[in-house]
């Protein structure tokens, strides 16, 4: 197997890069970002939960985030590898999939950062918020809330993977395909 997490702050192409990577590679791409999105426009009592937070560009409480994940990982057990986008976004979260991978004789193989810097990720998500549907993408303040969290919350566990000799970090700024090229030389290495 080849687990892989996509790592980098709200809008550094984690997304975009995950939907062409596992068409090279025959991954399967976990957004725990499009999961919470899916509950929320079928209302389901996760979705309704998820809303409040994701609404304001907090994090979903760990334990809701961890039985999402785990839910996902369980019901695709054949697949090649995962790479998981969005997710671990805390480090109990990280520790959770680092649990949840061991129970399968498995573990990360690496963690992979887009680099973007604030200014080109405000930009980008105004941009986006245009098109997505996402109302976390239509308010700047929103916006910044999230970059707040993503470096509170979430940047540490670049650290607890870097801990490991796993983390790697990438230039996430320039075109898609330069960019994909760039993680596609990583990934080949693990194949
Ligand atoms: O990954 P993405 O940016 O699509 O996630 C959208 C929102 O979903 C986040 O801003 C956050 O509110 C929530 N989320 C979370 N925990 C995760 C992934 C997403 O709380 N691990
Ligand atoms: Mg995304």
């Amino acid at each position: 197997m080849v687990n892989l997490i996509l790592f980098g702050p709200p809008g550094s192409g984690k997304g975009t890069q995950a939907k062409k990577l596992v068409e090279k590679f025959d991954l399967l791409h976990i957004s725990t970002g499009d999961l919470f999105r899916y509950e929320m426009g079928n209302n389901t009592p996760l979705g309704l939960e998820a809303k409040s937070y994701i609404e304001k560009g907090e994090l979903v409480p760990d334990s809701v985030t961890i039985g999402m994940l785990r839910n996902k990982v369980e019901s695709n057990p054949n697949v090649s590898g995962y790479i998981f986008d969005g997710f671990p976004r805390t480090i109990p979260q990280s520790e959770a999939l680092d649990a949840l991978l061991a129970e399968k004789q498995n573990t990360v193989h690496r963690l992979i950062m887009l680099d973007v810097q604030d200014d080109e990720i405000v930009s980008r998500l105004l941009e986006r918020g245009k098109t997505s549907g996402r109302k976390d993408d239509l308010d700047e303040s929103i916006i910044r809330n999230r970059i707040d969290v993503y470096k509170s919350e979430t940047a540490p566990v670049f650290a607890f993977y870097d801990t490991q000799g796993k983390a790697i970090k990438i230039n996430g700024v320039g075109s898609i395909e330069d960019i994909f090229n760039r993680l596609s030389e990583e990934v080949s290495q693990l194949a």
